[in-house]
Parts: C-alpha cells; sequence; structure tokens
C-alpha cells in the first residue's frame, strides 16, 4: 500500500504542475479522488486490510490524501493567477518615460481672468468673491429688479426648491428663494453691504442662465464685474477705465463705444462694443462685450448708502467673449471640452 501512494503522489507532483486550464484541473482531480479516482480506489482496499494493520494504513492514507490535496491547491492558485494575469493584459512598466511629460498650460479663459485682473489691481481695484448659490435679494431685488423683470422669469433662471437650505448663504429675507447666480452684480451688493465707501472692486465668477448651448451660448459662463464708489465719480471716469483696460488686454488699437441702454441697477445705462479689427478672424467693426452706467441712487439706498454724498460705475462683461476675441476662437463649447488639441494651443 505504502508503495502504490508514494507512486501515486509522485505521479501528481509530475502531473499536476503542467495542468493549465480549469477544465484539465477538474479532470486531473477527478482522476485522483473523484467516485473512480486512483486514491479513492486505494482508499477503499482499506477494508482488506488485517484489522491490526487497518489504523497503520489509515493514517498513511490520510497522510498522502493532505498531500494530494496541498498539490491540488497549488495547481489551483497558480491557474486562478494565470487567468487573472490574462484579464489584465501585458504588465505596466512604470519605470518607463511617460509619453505625454509636457506641462500643462494655463486654460484661455484663466489667462484672461487673470490678465483682466492684473490690469485692474495696477489702477487700485482688489479682488472681490460672492457665493454662486445666491438668493433673491442680492442677484435681483437690491439690484433694483423688479419682480415682474424678465431676467427673473423661471424661464430664465436656475432656482432651488422653496425647501432648500444653504446655510452658508446669508438670506435677507427669510421667505426669499436661492438661485444660482444670473450674473456676479450680485457681488457689488454683497462688498457694498460689508463696509463704507470708497470701494473699488474687481470681481471675476461663473454665472448661470438657462440657455440652451450653441456657439455663442452656455447655461454656465463667466463674467467679470466692477464696482467703484467714491465721491464725485462720472461717466468720464467710466469712460477712461474701459478704455484703458480694453487697450491694456487688446493693444492701442482698440476703441470702446457706449450706446444708451437700460440696467435697473445703473442710471444711466449703457451697452459696450469694442472695436478691434487688429486681431484674428475680428471682422465686424463693433462687438458687444458688456454693460455699464452710473450706480442707481436705488441700489445705494438698498445698501444704505447716502446717495447724496457718494457716486459710482459698475460694469460687467462676459469673460469667454472676451477671450473668443482675444484668440480668434469661434464656438464657445471649446472651453469646457477639454480637448488636449485646443488646450494646448494656449501654452
Ligand atoms: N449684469 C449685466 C449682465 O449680466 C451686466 C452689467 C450691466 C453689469 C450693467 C453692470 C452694469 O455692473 O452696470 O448682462
Amino acid at each position: 500500500m505504502q508503495d502504490q501512494l508514494s507512486a501515486l503522489l509522485a505521479k501528481a507532483a509530475a502531473e499536476l504542475p503542467a495542468v493549465k486550464t480549469r477544465p484539465e484541473f477538474e479532470a486531473a482531480k477527478a482522476r485522483y479522488v473523484g467516485p473512480h479516482g486512483e486514491l479513492t480506489a486505494l482508499m477503499k482496499q482499506l477494508g482488506t486490510v488485517p484489522k491490526e494493520q487497518r489504523p497503520a494504513v489509515g493514517r498513511l492514507i490520510n497522510e498522502a490524501k493532505g498531500t494530494l490535496q496541498s498539490h491540488l491547491d497549488t495547481a489551483l492558485a497558480r491557474i486562478g493567477e494565470a487567468e487573472l494575469a490574462a484579464q489584465l493584459g501585458p504588465a505596466v512598466d512604470a519605470t518607463l518615460p511617460s509619453p505625454d511629460s509636457g506641462p500643462g498650460t494655463i486654460h484661455p479663459l484663466t489667462q484672461v481672468r487673470e490678465e483682466m485682473c492684473r490690469i485692474l489691481r495696477k489702477v487700485g481695484f482688489s479682488i472681490a468673491d460672492g457665493p454662486e448659490v445666491e438668493t433673491e435679494f442680492y442677484c435681483f431685488d437690491a439690484l433694483n429688479t423688479p419682480s415682474d423683470h424678465p431676467a427673473r422669469d423661471e424661464k430664465d433662471t436656475f432656482y432651488f426648491p422653496v425647501s432648500a437650505r444653504f446655510g452658508n448663504v446669508s438670506k435677507k429675507v427669510p421667505e426669499e428663494r436661492y438661485l444660482l447666480r444670473t450674473h456676479t452684480s450680485s457681488v457689488q451688493i454683497r462688498t457694498m453691504l460689508k463696509g463704507p465707501p470708497p470701494i473699488r472692486i474687481v470681481s471675476p465668477g461663473r454665472v448661470y442662465r438657462r440657455d440652451t448651448t450653441d456657439a455663442t451660448h452656455s447655461a454656465n459662463f463667466h463674467q467679470l464685474e466692477c464696482l467703484y464708489v467714491d465721491r464725485k465719480v462720472t461717466v468720464r471716469d467710466l469712460k477712461a477705465l474701459l478704455d484703458y483696460i480694453f487697450v491694456a488686454l487688446l493693444g492701442k488699437d482698440t476703441k470702446t463705444r457706449f450706446r444708451p441702454h437700460y440696467f435697473g441697477y445703473t442710471e444711466p445705462s449703457f451697452e459696450v462694443d469694442l472695436s478691434a479689427k487688429h486681431l484674428p478672424k475680428v471682422r465686424k467693426e463693433w462687438i458687444e462685450i458688456g454693460g455699464c452706467g452710473m450706480v442707481d441712487p436705488a441700489v445705494f439706498d438698498a445698501v444704505g448708502y447716502d446717495s447724496e454724498v457718494w457716486s459710482g460705475y459698475a460694469f460687467g462683461m462676459g469673460l469667454e467673449r472676451l477671450a473668443m476675441l482675444l484668440y480668434g476662437i469661434d464656438d464657445i463649447r471649446y472651453f469646457y471640452q477639454n480637448d488636449l488639441r485646443f488646450l494646448r494651443q494656449f501654452g
């Protein structure tokens, strides 16, 4: 019996390491320990062994069974590893140099934003920030926008459900709704409520409108807002500042012009057009770039400034529009697609 067991184990030790697949393994296993297996057959012979030898032979068989099982376990583990390796594909050598090791580039919108802020800081403006989740008070009411104004329509503005709570965004009136700000003009109100004039701030940031996306519209875009409040501020100061920033950003041949317009928060109000025919792809003589005007006394009243003493100007413009003009980009969607072929051009 001992010889038969040793022969069986030797055979298993030689045969099992060569087994490659799960079906082969199952077949080999059946040949040893299946109902008609070789070890099973030897175990059946135990009954024919003289009674006094049975405990010793039984022990030998058990030992052999244990050894065989460990051969089987090793073979199965090896097959499992091979299967996993096949699923994972060829090994990756993490020490190889990357095929794409170049440094990243700064997004064109970030470049325009930073350049504008740098230009404005030079003439005394400091950066102000405000939340993108706003309330009706900061976005509309305090900016003298009546409750039936079309800009406040559900069709144009993303409102949160009345049940929404944003503990970090202060409400002026308990019953007002939260919304995604439709313009950065809300930061004017937040800034003025923080302290007295003089004020000279620039506030770049994201804004949201219920627009259908196309080459010139996006439901989420960026604006840059400026507010200047002091004694005896005039339209001439406003025009001079706009001339200065656009020449600084786009070159000395850039011109600006004002067209009368209406905004609730400024009086008089203007739309600002740019002429910059020296830029690539600019064919139109005048391009609308933003809105501006002299801060309306009603806005000063809303923040508790004395409009007899203080005067100011404000303007806001779209950063995408400016970047498209500066770089000759003809579709706003490029800014958000993160296509490296686009982004790499702004290194
Ligand atoms: N908030 C306006 C818009 O989103 C832009 C604007 C117009 C900003 C006039 C101003 C302003 O500060 O005075 O279209």
